[in-house]
């Protein structure tokens, strides 16, 4: 998902390039999510003890927070060959059973997306999570036969940003279930710091400190800013990012104090002007702004509320006094216009 800072042709393939650099290797490089972290740690010494996989694992929260380098570091550090799918890719029952049966024993199977996994390829994953067996079905019709086909311990590791789509059944195999945090500013400067690192671009404390107080809590957001604003640096034949160069790139990328992109910025807009600060149900608000129900309440709305700029309240949604002073409105009048609003209905 986006910052919303436009990217394409060569961009975009420079931001895939260096994305894989700066990706964590080992749970040592993963930075914050201590607690998710700590846990992990304990697994993973406790399988390799064993001399057995680790037990399934899904990673969920909102993108940009590292599910997906979570996945590499766990197969990483398990010493483990990784697999890499997602939901939407695999079709039919046959997609997975080719998968299933061609990895090696002990290795880390990753599906991304895994809300998107169909019906049917669920009811197969089930008893493949549990027992490392697979049900297929050969032939159609009368002559259609079932065979078991015994499969190599792995662990299946799950990503998704939509957790409340996953079926319970599927939720109930994972025996690790992580939640992913946004990250507090200092846990920015600190990634930042190691990707200004591996980057090669000078960087200064305060720099730092602009860009990871602008960055949305997300380290993906952080990462893609700090390169853009190395662009701005550049052209601007600067060699270190102090925060006054931070600053200026950020305000220029539109990138606002708060960090909000421009559906962030739309959604609180739309609640302040359209519908004097709220109640406003979630429904109205996807209607008014187009955007998707389940994205709002998933990606949107977990960071606006976290940051202090919204409320869920039973009677709908409702913009704190923090999003009224960020947009320069007086609470007074928005006070005045919600009676005018109550009148009217
Ligand atoms: N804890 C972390 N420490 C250091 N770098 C991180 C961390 N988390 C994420 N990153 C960086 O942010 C980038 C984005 O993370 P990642 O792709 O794993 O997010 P994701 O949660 O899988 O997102 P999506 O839901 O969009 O798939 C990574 O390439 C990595 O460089
Ligand atoms: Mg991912």
């Amino acid at each position: 998902m986006s910052p919303r800072v436009e990217l394409s042709g060569a961009a975009l393939e420079d931001e895939r390039r260096s994305d894989a650099r700066l990706r964590p290797e080992t749970l040592g490089d993963f930075v914050g999510q201590s607690r998710v972290v700590d846990n992990l740690r304990v697994f993973i010494q406790a399988a390799l003890q064993r001399g057995e996989p680790m037990d399934h694992a899904l990673f969920y929260g909102p993108p940009g927070l590292g599910k997906t380098a979570l996945a590499h570091v766990v197969a990483r550090e398990m010493r483990a060959s990784l697999r890499v799918t997602a939901g939407p890719v695999l079709e039919r029952a046959g997609d997975l059973a080719a998968i299933v049966t061609n990895i090696e024993p002990d290795s880390v199977l990753f599906i991304d997306e895994i809300h998107r996994l169909s019906p049917a390829i669920e009811e197969i994953l089930y008893p493949a999570m549990e027992d490392f067996k697979l049900d297929l079905v050969i032939g159609q019709g009368p002559s259609a036969q079932t065979v078991q086909i015994d499969l190599p311990p792995f662990t299946l590791i799950g990503a998704t940003t939509r957790a409340g789509l996953l079926t319970n059944p599927l939720r109930a195999r994972f025996g690790v279930v992580s939640r992913l945090d946004y990250y507090p500013p200092e846990d920015l400067v600190q990634i930042l710091d190691r990707s200004a690192r591996i980057l090669s671009i000078g960087l200064d404390p305060d720099g730092a400190h602009e860009i990871a107080r602008r960055a949305r809590g997300t380290p993906r957001i952080a990462n893609r800013l700090l390169r853009r604003v190395r662009d701005f640096a550049q052209v601007d034949g600067q060699d270190r990012i102090t925060r006054d160069v931070a600053g200026q790139a950020l305000d220029r990328l539109e990138v606002d104090e708060a960090g909000f992109d421009s559906m962030d910025r739309a959604l609180l807009r739309t609640l302040i002007h359209k519908y004097a600060g709220g109640p406003v149900g979630v429904d109205t608000l996807a209607a008014a702004t187009g955007e998707d129900r389940g994205t709002i309440e998933d990606i949107y709305e977990p960071f606006l509320i976290q940051a202090g700029y919204l409320d869920r309240t039973p009677r709908g949604r409702v913009a704190t006094p923090r999003a009224l002073d960020h947009f320069g409105v007086d609470p007074a009048s928005a006070r005045k216009a919600r009676g005018a609003q109550g009148r009217l209905l």
